[in-house]
């Protein structure tokens, strides 16, 4: 981490907190400080030890969590960069394990430092010959997803010699091998579901054809990876790669700043991405596209999504932070026209009802009102169920490519002096001090 913000030139924002207690009213002043981009951001560490107040914001939708210079968001704008690279043009001009590097590292790679990397991940990927026992210990009808948790976290019980947080040096295998090892892992889980055996990785392959190869080859007959496939993979992949402080993100964060291991860390992550609100999206997006069925009751299902006693979301629509497009969801929109077309669909189900189901929910008052537009997961299951790529896979694939932005959010942390335990307080509401009563004497 280098400077802090420019701490010599900061404003202050001046507060009274009268918390109603004797004493009256507590002055405070409070920094602004002001990032290259964004909105300006009160600097509240003071605020308890000043005037015994704290805050109160669940969801933390008005709360920064931490310093940051990897991923920059406008939600307003629907911009999103990396390290100030727009997303669009990632997506279009560069290749996944260029974007990793590009995260964790700063900025692009030159030609020999990006085959110095390409070179330690390609190195990486096999994994422990006996954490193949592991998968068996699971059911064969598990989601992939239960199955990653574990084997994961599992990682630490492997790799001993690179759990050491605070060596730049272990930190740095630890990340190489999470990248490496994520496809592979992956992989197995689908094989295993299935019944098939494991598929080693090769080296001659790409990060992207990688994957596809272990998900897909037997070692009955040859398998040839479709570039196509591997191209639009290798896209999904970079726009799925970092986003800023989500809910996973910071869940890597908060449990790195215990000082857990960086596979632990991971782990948690990943059960945290699992969820329909976060990265179970995409998934969640093909069930209720099953579900609609015809576009006859798109209607149906919107009067749904808008009654407040009904549970029902519309899946792959509404962002915390975008109130605008997703650039993602713009991308992969036109790139999932593309892979339809190359890989020979003229006529695809499914995507025609999610454009008919889009184009009527934009027209819609309540989501035009509420700022909901389709997101990165709306388009994302369409292109990987052309692509062959199973349902319950979406989510897992999504895991893969956040290892990625995860890693780098969890170095950039234990890289950050001002970095401390995660710990935060709450508004408590429960009973005031009461005295136990025995069992004898309490009242139904
Ligand atoms: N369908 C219908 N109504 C919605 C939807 C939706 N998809 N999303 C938000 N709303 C309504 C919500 O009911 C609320 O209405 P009101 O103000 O009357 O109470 C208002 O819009 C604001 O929603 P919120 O839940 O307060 O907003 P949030 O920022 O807490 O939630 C969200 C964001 C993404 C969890 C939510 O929009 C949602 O559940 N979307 C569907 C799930 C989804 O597609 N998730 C993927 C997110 S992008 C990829 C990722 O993060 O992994």
């Amino acid at each position: 981490m280098t400077e802090h913000f420019l701490e010599e030139d900061y404003d202050l924002a001046h507060l009274e907190v009268t918390p109603g207690q004797p004493g009256g009213s507590k002055p405070v002043d409070l920094p602004i400080l002001h990032g290259t981009m964004g909105p300006p951001v009160l600097d509240i560490r003071l605020l308890y030890s000043e005037t015994d107040c704290f805050t109160y914001d669940p969801g933390y939708t008005s709360t920064a969590s931490c310093e940051s210079k990897i991923t920059f968001i406008d939600g307003e704008k629907g911009v999103l960069l990396h390290r100030g690279y727009p997303i669009e043009e990632l997506a279009e001009r560069s290749t996944f394990l260029e974007v990793a590097y590009l995260l964790m590292e700063e900025d692009l790679p030159t030609e020999e430092a990006f085959r110095w990397f390409n070179q330690s991940i390609t190195l990486h990927t096999m994994v422990h010959e006996q954490l193949r026992n592991f998968y068996s210990g699971f059911r064969r009808d598990a989601h992939p997803m239960a199955i990653i948790v574990g084997v994961v976290g599992a990682l630490s019980a492997f790799y001993h010699d690179s759990l050491d947080i605070h060596d730049a040096q272990q930190r740095l295998i630890a990340s190489h091998r999470l990248i490496a090892k994520m496809p592979t892992i992956a992989a197995m889980a689908y094989k295993y579901s299935i019944g098939q055996p494991f598929i080693y990785p090769q080296n001659d392959l790409s990060y992207a054809e990688n994957l596809i190869y272990m998900m897909f080859a037997t070692p009955a007959e040859p398998y040839k990876v479709n570039p196509i496939v591997a191209k639009a993979l290798d896209k999904i992949l970079i726009l799925h790669a970092d986003h800023e402080q989500n809910a996973s993100t910071s869940t890597v964060r908060l449990a790195g700043s215990t000082g857990a291991n960086p596979f632990a860390c991971i782990a948690a992550g990943i059960a945290c991405l699992w969820g329909p609100a976060h990265g179970g999206a995409n998934e969640a997006v093909i069930n209720m596209l099953k579900k609609i069925g015809h576009k006859d009751r798109i209607s149906e299902y919107l009067k749904r999504a808008k009654d407040k006693n009904d549970p029902f979301r519309l899946m792959g629509f509404g962002h915390r932070v975008y109130k605008n497009y997703d650039p993602r969801a713009t991308v992969l929109r036109k790139a999932c026209q593309e892979v339809l077309a190359e890989l020979g669909y003229k006529h695809e189900p499914l995507l025609e009802l999610a454009m008919e189901l889009e184009k009527i929910a934009l027209e819609d008052s309540y989501f035009i009102e509420k700022k909901l537009y389709p997101n990165v997961d709306f388009y994302s299951g369409i292109i990987f169920k052309a692509m062959g790529i199973p349902t319950s896979m979406f989510t897992v694939l999504f895991a893969v490519a956040r290892t990625a932005g995860w890693i780098a959010q969890w170095l950039e942390m234990i890289g950050d002096p001002s970095q401390k335990i995660g710990r935060p307080r709450q508004l408590y509401t429960g009973h005031t001090q009461r005295n136990y009563t025995p069992l004898d004497q309490r009242k139904p």
